[in-house]
Protein backbone atom coordinates (compact mmCIF):
# COMPACT_ATOMS: atom_id res chain seq x y z
CA UNK A 1 0.00 0.00 0.00
CA UNK A 2 1.25 3.40 -0.93
CA UNK A 3 2.08 5.60 2.42
CA UNK A 4 0.08 8.60 3.08
CA UNK A 5 1.65 11.83 1.73
CA UNK A 6 0.98 14.48 4.54
CA UNK A 7 4.65 15.98 4.82
CA UNK A 8 5.59 18.75 3.48
CA UNK A 9 8.78 20.46 3.13
CA UNK A 10 8.89 23.88 2.73
CA UNK A 11 11.62 25.83 1.52
CA UNK A 12 11.55 29.51 3.23
CA UNK A 13 14.15 30.84 1.18
CA UNK A 14 17.00 29.78 -1.26
CA UNK A 15 19.70 31.93 0.47
CA UNK A 16 22.43 30.39 2.67
CA UNK A 17 25.07 31.95 5.13
CA UNK A 18 27.30 29.03 4.34
CA UNK A 19 28.39 27.08 1.54
CA UNK A 20 28.39 23.36 2.30
CA UNK A 21 30.11 21.86 -0.61
CA UNK A 22 28.24 19.03 -0.90
CA UNK A 23 24.58 21.51 -1.19
CA UNK A 24 25.87 24.69 -2.64
CA UNK A 25 29.42 23.67 -4.73
CA UNK A 26 31.86 26.51 -4.80
CA UNK A 27 32.10 27.95 -8.15
CA UNK A 28 28.60 26.67 -8.83
CA UNK A 29 26.77 29.92 -10.78
CA UNK A 30 23.87 29.87 -8.30
CA UNK A 31 21.03 32.21 -9.57
CA UNK A 32 19.34 33.09 -6.37
CA UNK A 33 15.07 33.81 -6.73
CA UNK A 34 14.30 37.25 -7.04
CA UNK A 35 12.53 38.74 -4.20
CA UNK A 36 9.56 39.65 -6.10
CA UNK A 37 9.58 35.70 -7.57
CA UNK A 38 9.70 34.36 -3.24
CA UNK A 39 6.03 33.64 -2.09
CA UNK A 40 5.17 35.97 0.57
CA UNK A 41 4.43 34.91 3.92
CA UNK A 42 0.30 35.52 3.14
CA UNK A 43 0.66 33.64 0.21
CA UNK A 44 2.28 30.43 1.57
CA UNK A 45 -0.45 30.66 4.52
CA UNK A 46 -3.06 30.91 1.46
CA UNK A 47 -1.62 28.14 0.21
CA UNK A 48 -1.42 25.88 3.60
CA UNK A 49 -4.77 26.61 4.38
CA UNK A 50 -6.82 26.52 1.14
CA UNK A 51 -4.62 24.16 -0.82
CA UNK A 52 -2.14 22.16 1.46
CA UNK A 53 -4.23 21.23 4.41
CA UNK A 54 -7.31 20.81 2.75
CA UNK A 55 -5.18 17.90 0.63
CA UNK A 56 -4.20 16.07 3.68
CA UNK A 57 -1.07 17.97 4.92
CA UNK A 58 -0.35 18.31 8.12
CA UNK A 59 3.18 17.71 9.09
CA UNK A 60 5.52 21.06 7.59
CA UNK A 61 9.30 21.18 8.02
CA UNK A 62 10.84 24.52 7.07
CA UNK A 63 14.08 24.24 5.10
CA UNK A 64 16.73 26.49 3.30
CA UNK A 65 19.07 27.27 1.91
CA UNK A 66 18.72 28.45 5.41
CA UNK A 67 15.38 28.92 6.96
CA UNK A 68 16.53 31.68 9.43
CA UNK A 69 17.71 33.94 6.79
CA UNK A 70 13.80 34.34 5.93
CA UNK A 71 12.60 37.59 7.44
CA UNK A 72 10.61 37.70 10.13
CA UNK A 73 10.98 34.07 10.38
CA UNK A 74 9.69 33.94 14.25
CA UNK A 75 6.29 35.27 12.97
CA UNK A 76 5.99 33.12 10.14
CA UNK A 77 6.50 30.23 12.22
CA UNK A 78 3.95 31.18 15.10
CA UNK A 79 1.31 31.77 12.11
CA UNK A 80 2.09 28.21 10.90
CA UNK A 81 2.23 26.49 14.30
CA UNK A 82 -1.29 28.28 15.09
CA UNK A 83 -3.07 26.65 12.41
CA UNK A 84 -5.57 24.27 13.99
CA UNK A 85 -4.80 21.39 11.53
CA UNK A 86 -0.55 21.56 11.99
CA UNK A 87 0.03 18.36 13.92
CA UNK A 88 3.92 18.74 13.63
CA UNK A 89 6.22 21.50 12.65
CA UNK A 90 10.07 21.00 12.64
CA UNK A 91 13.02 23.08 11.27
CA UNK A 92 16.44 21.93 9.14
CA UNK A 93 18.67 24.69 10.10
CA UNK A 94 22.82 25.24 9.88
CA UNK A 95 22.73 26.60 13.33
CA UNK A 96 24.66 29.69 12.83
CA UNK A 97 21.84 31.90 13.82
CA UNK A 98 20.05 29.77 16.41
CA UNK A 99 21.71 30.86 19.63
CA UNK A 100 19.71 34.41 19.21
CA UNK A 101 16.70 32.73 18.07
CA UNK A 102 15.76 29.16 19.88
CA UNK A 103 13.83 30.89 22.06
CA UNK A 104 11.56 32.90 20.24
CA UNK A 105 10.97 30.03 17.70
CA UNK A 106 9.84 27.54 20.83
CA UNK A 107 7.98 30.17 21.88
CA UNK A 108 6.35 30.88 18.61
CA UNK A 109 5.29 26.96 18.75
CA UNK A 110 8.69 24.99 16.66
CA UNK A 111 9.45 21.88 19.26
CA UNK A 112 11.55 20.05 16.82
CA UNK A 113 14.41 20.98 15.02
CA UNK A 114 17.69 19.60 13.21
CA UNK A 115 20.91 21.32 12.56
CA UNK A 116 23.16 20.33 10.49
CA UNK A 117 26.70 19.22 12.33
CA UNK A 118 29.03 17.58 9.97
CA UNK A 119 32.35 18.07 12.42
CA UNK A 120 33.83 18.63 15.77
CA UNK A 121 37.05 20.05 14.41
CA UNK A 122 37.03 23.57 13.54
CA UNK A 123 39.08 23.30 10.47
CA UNK A 124 36.96 20.46 8.99
CA UNK A 125 33.67 22.50 9.76
CA UNK A 126 35.45 25.42 7.79
CA UNK A 127 36.21 23.27 5.21
CA UNK A 128 32.99 21.71 4.65
CA UNK A 129 31.29 25.06 4.95
CA UNK A 130 33.06 26.54 2.23
CA UNK A 131 34.67 29.68 4.71
CA UNK A 132 38.09 30.06 4.53
CA UNK A 133 37.97 33.06 7.41
CA UNK A 134 36.59 32.60 11.18
CA UNK A 135 36.02 29.83 12.08
CA UNK A 136 31.88 29.22 12.58
CA UNK A 137 31.97 26.12 14.38
CA UNK A 138 31.34 27.69 17.75
CA UNK A 139 28.49 30.06 16.63
CA UNK A 140 26.94 26.70 15.68
CA UNK A 141 27.98 24.80 18.80
CA UNK A 142 26.50 28.12 20.90
CA UNK A 143 22.89 27.52 18.46
CA UNK A 144 22.91 23.83 19.26
CA UNK A 145 23.69 24.34 23.33
CA UNK A 146 20.96 27.32 23.30
CA UNK A 147 18.19 24.83 20.88
CA UNK A 148 18.98 22.22 23.71
CA UNK A 149 18.27 24.94 26.40
CA UNK A 150 15.14 26.00 25.44
CA UNK A 151 13.78 22.45 25.25
CA UNK A 152 13.67 21.61 21.73
CA UNK A 153 12.94 17.79 21.57
CA UNK A 154 13.73 15.66 19.74
CA UNK A 155 16.94 17.86 18.33
CA UNK A 156 18.75 15.91 15.73
CA UNK A 157 21.96 16.48 14.40
CA UNK A 158 22.43 16.22 10.76
CA UNK A 159 25.96 14.58 9.68
CA UNK A 160 26.72 14.44 6.31
CA UNK A 161 29.66 11.31 5.96
CA UNK A 162 32.05 12.55 3.24
CA UNK A 163 34.30 10.15 3.15
CA UNK A 164 38.52 11.12 3.70
CA UNK A 165 36.71 14.39 4.62
CA UNK A 166 34.78 13.73 7.91
CA UNK A 167 34.65 9.80 8.82
CA UNK A 168 37.49 10.01 11.28
CA UNK A 169 35.28 11.68 13.71
CA UNK A 170 32.01 9.18 13.02
CA UNK A 171 32.34 7.77 16.88
CA UNK A 172 33.25 11.41 18.24
CA UNK A 173 29.87 12.04 16.75
CA UNK A 174 28.30 9.43 17.84
CA UNK A 175 29.71 10.07 21.30
CA UNK A 176 27.48 12.98 21.55
CA UNK A 177 24.34 10.32 22.20
CA UNK A 178 25.78 8.38 25.02
CA UNK A 179 25.37 11.50 28.12
CA UNK A 180 22.83 13.38 26.10
CA UNK A 181 18.97 13.25 24.54
CA UNK A 182 20.01 14.53 21.41
CA UNK A 183 19.64 12.17 17.63
CA UNK A 184 23.39 12.12 15.62
CA UNK A 185 21.86 10.67 12.26
CA UNK A 186 24.46 10.19 9.43
CA UNK A 187 23.73 11.01 5.82
CA UNK A 188 25.00 8.98 3.20
CA UNK A 189 26.52 11.91 0.40
CA UNK A 190 24.42 12.35 -2.53
CA UNK A 191 26.34 13.42 -5.26
CA UNK A 192 23.67 16.15 -6.27
CA UNK A 193 25.31 18.98 -8.06
CA UNK A 194 28.75 18.79 -7.53
CA UNK A 195 29.82 14.96 -6.31
CA UNK A 196 33.83 15.22 -7.13
CA UNK A 197 34.26 17.99 -5.24
CA UNK A 198 36.08 15.74 -2.75
CA UNK A 199 37.59 14.10 -4.59
CA UNK A 200 36.06 10.90 -6.59
CA UNK A 201 35.70 8.54 -3.53
CA UNK A 202 32.59 8.39 -3.53
CA UNK A 203 30.42 7.91 -0.43
CA UNK A 204 30.26 5.87 2.74
CA UNK A 205 27.12 3.10 3.23
CA UNK A 206 25.73 3.31 6.87
CA UNK A 207 26.18 -0.36 7.47
CA UNK A 208 30.22 0.34 7.51
CA UNK A 209 29.50 3.23 9.80
CA UNK A 210 26.93 0.78 11.83
CA UNK A 211 29.90 -1.57 12.13
CA UNK A 212 32.40 0.37 13.06
CA UNK A 213 30.36 1.90 16.20
CA UNK A 214 29.34 -1.64 16.87
CA UNK A 215 32.40 -2.87 17.50
CA UNK A 216 33.21 0.18 19.75
CA UNK A 217 30.05 0.15 21.95
CA UNK A 218 27.38 -2.42 20.84
CA UNK A 219 24.44 -1.12 18.61
CA UNK A 220 20.67 -2.33 18.95
CA UNK A 221 17.71 -1.14 16.88
CA UNK A 222 16.20 1.30 18.59
CA UNK A 223 11.84 0.93 18.90
CA UNK A 224 11.12 4.20 17.37
CA UNK A 225 10.49 5.49 13.53
CA UNK A 226 10.67 8.84 13.31
CA UNK A 227 9.05 10.51 10.31
CA UNK A 228 11.63 10.57 7.89
CA UNK A 229 13.89 7.75 6.11
CA UNK A 230 16.08 7.55 9.24
CA UNK A 231 16.85 4.10 10.51
CA UNK A 232 16.88 4.52 13.63
CA UNK A 233 19.87 2.80 16.32
CA UNK A 234 21.36 3.17 20.19
CA UNK A 235 24.36 2.38 21.39
CA UNK A 236 23.12 0.28 24.93
CA UNK A 237 22.87 2.58 27.39
CA UNK A 238 22.58 6.02 25.96
CA UNK A 239 20.41 8.55 26.16
CA UNK A 240 19.85 9.62 22.57
CA UNK A 241 19.79 7.68 19.48
CA UNK A 242 21.47 7.33 16.08
CA UNK A 243 19.98 7.47 12.73
CA UNK A 244 21.15 6.51 9.08
CA UNK A 245 19.74 7.82 5.93
CA UNK A 246 21.06 5.91 3.48
CA UNK A 247 19.59 7.17 0.29
CA UNK A 248 22.42 5.79 -1.81
CA UNK A 249 22.63 2.60 -0.73
CA UNK A 250 19.04 1.54 0.04
CA UNK A 251 15.93 2.71 -1.61
CA UNK A 252 13.29 4.12 0.47
CA UNK A 253 11.16 6.03 -1.41
CA UNK A 254 8.18 3.15 -1.73
CA UNK A 255 7.37 4.61 2.04
CA UNK A 256 7.98 8.58 0.81
CA UNK A 257 5.26 10.68 2.53
CA UNK A 258 6.24 14.01 1.41
CA UNK A 259 6.78 16.63 -1.54
CA UNK A 260 8.41 19.64 -1.25
CA UNK A 261 7.71 23.31 -1.79
CA UNK A 262 10.37 25.97 -3.05
CA UNK A 263 10.90 29.32 -1.96
CA UNK A 264 9.46 30.65 -5.40
CA UNK A 265 6.43 27.71 -4.37
CA UNK A 266 6.94 25.45 -7.35
CA UNK A 267 5.89 21.81 -5.86
CA UNK A 268 8.24 19.15 -6.32
CA UNK A 269 6.63 15.06 -5.70
CA UNK A 270 10.09 13.75 -5.11
CA UNK A 271 13.79 15.35 -3.94
CA UNK A 272 15.13 13.81 -7.08
CA UNK A 273 12.80 13.74 -9.70
CA UNK A 274 10.76 17.15 -10.89
CA UNK A 275 8.43 14.86 -13.07
CA UNK A 276 4.81 16.38 -12.91
CA UNK A 277 5.83 19.65 -10.11
CA UNK A 278 3.50 22.59 -9.98
CA UNK A 279 4.35 26.24 -10.25
CA UNK A 280 1.46 27.27 -7.66
CA UNK A 281 2.73 30.74 -7.51
CA UNK A 282 2.26 31.99 -10.95
CA UNK A 283 -0.84 29.63 -10.80
CA UNK A 284 -2.19 32.13 -7.42
CA UNK A 285 -0.91 35.35 -8.45
CA UNK A 286 -2.64 34.99 -12.15
CA UNK A 287 -5.90 34.18 -10.48
CA UNK A 288 -6.29 30.47 -10.44
CA UNK A 289 -8.95 29.74 -7.29
CA UNK A 290 -7.38 27.59 -4.56
CA UNK A 291 -10.01 24.82 -5.59
CA UNK A 292 -8.55 24.53 -8.79
CA UNK A 293 -5.03 24.82 -7.08
CA UNK A 294 -6.24 21.77 -4.60
CA UNK A 295 -7.31 19.79 -7.79
CA UNK A 296 -4.04 20.14 -9.26
CA UNK A 297 -2.24 19.05 -6.04
CA UNK A 298 -4.32 16.17 -5.74
CA UNK A 299 -3.84 14.63 -9.35
CA UNK A 300 0.14 15.01 -8.01
CA UNK A 301 -0.48 12.93 -5.43
CA UNK A 302 -2.34 10.41 -7.20
CA UNK A 303 0.64 10.24 -9.77
CA UNK A 304 3.42 10.55 -6.79
CA UNK A 305 3.94 6.70 -6.54
CA UNK A 306 4.91 6.17 -10.38
CA UNK A 307 7.10 9.79 -9.95
CA UNK A 308 8.57 7.82 -6.70
CA UNK A 309 12.31 7.94 -7.62
CA UNK A 310 13.33 4.60 -6.56
CA UNK A 311 17.12 5.14 -7.14
CA UNK A 312 18.54 1.90 -6.68
CA UNK A 313 16.25 0.70 -9.73
CA UNK A 314 17.33 3.67 -11.63
CA UNK A 315 21.29 3.44 -10.62
CA UNK A 316 21.52 7.08 -10.58
CA UNK A 317 20.83 10.38 -8.73
CA UNK A 318 18.14 11.46 -10.64
CA UNK A 319 17.17 14.44 -12.86
CA UNK A 320 17.32 17.53 -11.50
CA UNK A 321 18.03 21.20 -12.47
CA UNK A 322 18.25 22.62 -9.34
CA UNK A 323 21.29 22.51 -5.94
CA UNK A 324 20.35 21.01 -2.44
CA UNK A 325 20.37 24.20 -1.39
CA UNK A 326 17.42 25.42 -3.80
CA UNK A 327 15.48 22.65 -2.94
CA UNK A 328 15.70 22.25 0.73
CA UNK A 329 17.24 19.06 1.58
P1 LIG B 1 12.41 14.05 10.45
O1 LIG B 1 12.54 12.58 10.43
O2 LIG B 1 11.01 14.54 10.39
O3 LIG B 1 13.15 14.66 11.59
O4 LIG B 1 13.06 14.69 9.15
P2 LIG B 1 14.08 14.31 8.02
O5 LIG B 1 15.15 13.42 8.49
O6 LIG B 1 13.31 13.88 6.85
O7 LIG B 1 14.64 15.78 7.73
P3 LIG B 1 16.03 16.45 7.45
O8 LIG B 1 15.71 17.77 6.86
O9 LIG B 1 16.85 16.47 8.67
O10 LIG B 1 16.66 15.54 6.35
C1 LIG B 1 17.88 14.91 6.50
C2 LIG B 1 18.36 14.33 5.20
O11 LIG B 1 17.60 13.22 4.85
C3 LIG B 1 18.26 15.20 3.99
O12 LIG B 1 19.35 15.94 3.84
C4 LIG B 1 18.32 14.24 2.86
O13 LIG B 1 19.66 13.91 2.63
C5 LIG B 1 17.62 13.09 3.46
N1 LIG B 1 16.25 13.10 3.01
C6 LIG B 1 15.19 13.68 3.64
N2 LIG B 1 14.09 13.47 2.94
C7 LIG B 1 14.45 12.75 1.84
C8 LIG B 1 13.74 12.25 0.74
O14 LIG B 1 12.54 12.39 0.62
N3 LIG B 1 14.45 11.59 -0.18
C9 LIG B 1 15.77 11.39 -0.09
N4 LIG B 1 16.37 10.70 -1.05
N5 LIG B 1 16.48 11.85 0.94
C10 LIG B 1 15.83 12.54 1.88
N1 LIG C 1 23.87 14.66 0.36
C1 LIG C 1 23.29 14.35 1.55
N2 LIG C 1 22.73 15.25 2.37
C2 LIG C 1 22.74 16.52 1.99
N3 LIG C 1 22.29 17.65 2.59
C3 LIG C 1 22.53 18.67 1.77
N4 LIG C 1 23.15 18.26 0.65
C4 LIG C 1 23.31 16.92 0.77
C5 LIG C 1 23.89 15.93 -0.06
N5 LIG C 1 24.44 16.22 -1.24
C6 LIG C 1 21.66 17.70 3.92
C7 LIG C 1 22.22 18.71 4.88
C8 LIG C 1 21.06 19.07 5.75
C9 LIG C 1 19.87 18.55 5.03
C10 LIG C 1 18.77 19.52 4.84
O1 LIG C 1 20.35 18.14 3.77
O2 LIG C 1 23.22 18.20 5.68
O3 LIG C 1 21.16 18.47 7.02
FE1 LIG D 1 10.71 10.30 -1.86
FE2 LIG D 1 11.97 10.99 -4.08
FE3 LIG D 1 13.23 10.96 -1.73
FE4 LIG D 1 12.58 8.69 -2.93
S1 LIG D 1 14.01 10.21 -3.66
S2 LIG D 1 12.29 9.15 -0.77
S3 LIG D 1 10.62 9.25 -3.80
S4 LIG D 1 11.54 12.29 -2.32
Amino acid sequence: MNPVVDYLRISLIDRCNFQCQYCMPEGAELEYIRKQEVLTDAELLTLLREVFIPCGFSRFRLTGGEPLLRPQVVSLVQQIAALPETQDLSMTTNGFLLADLAQGLYDAGLRRINISLDSLEPEVFNRIIGNRGRTRWQQVWSGIQAAHRVGFDPLKLNVVVIPGVNDHEVLDLAALTIDRHWHVRFIEFMPIGNGNLFGDKGWIDSETLRQQIHQRWGLVEARVRGNGPADVFQIPGAKGTLGFISQMSECFCDRCNRMRLSADGWLRPCLLNETGQIDLKTALRSGVSTRELCAQVQVLLDLKPAINFKQRESGTVGTYTRTMSQIGG
